[in-house]
């Protein structure tokens, strides 16, 4: 979707850079999606102002966090993304309290709370993505979750159209679940971290890597996991029994490293994830009678 130029220069006047015809595909860990606008809200503050001239314009949007968990449909998209440009490293450390822009990456924040001798979220480590996209959607992984860690949010809530502070005992956080409404934006967080000694932290986080490194494909174009796991159950481990790692419609493919993960092998299409993904979730089905559920968030045209 391309923006008129009279609303680009309205944008320009609140500190926003419109980058006009942007390959989505350049912003997801999958290198999928198709062409639109791109919004770089520069300032958290103008968040609300902007929402509000987009509505009044009638111009549809969708807030793009880090694009590592995100399968975005192909061709020119009807809506323009908007976008926090990272902060580096966007954290605070104040005793055991972390201050940490939405934006911050998710590696970088753990790091930068190790070296302040902050631990407890060693697991989350190698998960890619934004902090603000980890909060949404309650990342977690080697036991570790971010969600028993929030003590307090800021976020613009789509229903009143405001900035407001959520209490972390107000929200509420599942398995790869949260309470927050699909339109809230996360803009910062404050997280309580127990104290530990660098060296401590660090042991940990190179248990978790090498964890990582020998089980998932991390120099591939992925989306992490696509399905949820079923309660009690591993989709990995099914779709693995099932024998269809290597399965590929085009492009896309069930992972011979992790079979939960499907990625891009060069120039996978929406269609050809979408398909795959599907195929998949049947052949699940017929043979466990489990359905499984998406984690990976579809952006369809
Ligand atoms: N397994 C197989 N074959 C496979 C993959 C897994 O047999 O191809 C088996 C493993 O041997 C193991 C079991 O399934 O016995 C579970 O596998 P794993 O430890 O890899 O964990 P997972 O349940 O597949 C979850 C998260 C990951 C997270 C890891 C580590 C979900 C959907 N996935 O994977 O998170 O990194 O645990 O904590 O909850 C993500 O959410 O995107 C993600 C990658």
């Amino acid at each position: 979707m391309r923006i008129s130029d009279k609303v680009v220069a309205q944008l320009k006047d609140l500190g926003v850079e419109v980058r006009q015809g942007v390959s989505l595909s350049d912003l997801t860990s999958l290198g999928i999606g198709g062409t639109t606008d791109e919004l770089l809200l520069r300032r958290y503050e103008t968040v609300p102002e902007v929402m509000r001239m987009l509505k009044d314009e009638n111009i549809p949007h969708r807030f793009l966090g880090g694009g590592t968990n995100v399968l975005i449909a192909d061709g020119e998209l009807p809506w323009v993304v908007l976008h926090l440009p990272a902060a580096h490293p966007g954290v605070r450390v104040d005793g055991n309290a972390a201050y940490v822009d939405a934006s911050a990456d998710l590696g970088g924040m753990v790091t930068f709370c190790a070296k302040n001798n902050l631990g407890g979220m060693e697991g989350l480590i190698g998960v890619p993505g934004s902090v603000g996209g980890a909060l949404r959607m309650n990342a977690g992984a080697y036991g570790t979750q971010i969600g028993p860690h929030v003590r307090e949010v800021e976020l613009y809530r789509a229903a009143t159209g405001k900035v407001e502070t959520l209490r972390g005992g107000d929200i509420r956080f599942d398995y790869r679940h949260t309470s927050f409404a699909p339109e809230d934006v996360m803009l910062r967080v404050k997280l309580e971290l127990p104290s530990k000694p660098f060296k401590e932290i660090l042991a940990g986080i190179k248990v978790c890597n090498e964890k990582r490194r020998s089980s998932q494909p991390l120099n591939q174009k992925s989306a992490g996991c696509i399905f949820k796991n079923p309660p009690g159950g591993s989709a990995g481990r099914m779709i693995d029994e099932l024998g269809l790692k290597g399965h590929r419609v085009g492009d896309a493919m069930v992972s011979d490293r992790h079979a939960n993960f499907f990625v891009n092998t060069g120039h996978a299409s929406c269609v050809d994830m979408l398909k795959l993904i599907d195929e998949v979730r049947e052949r699940v089905r017929s043979a466990y009678g489990i359905e499984l559920e998406n984690e990976v968030i579809v952006w369809r045209n």
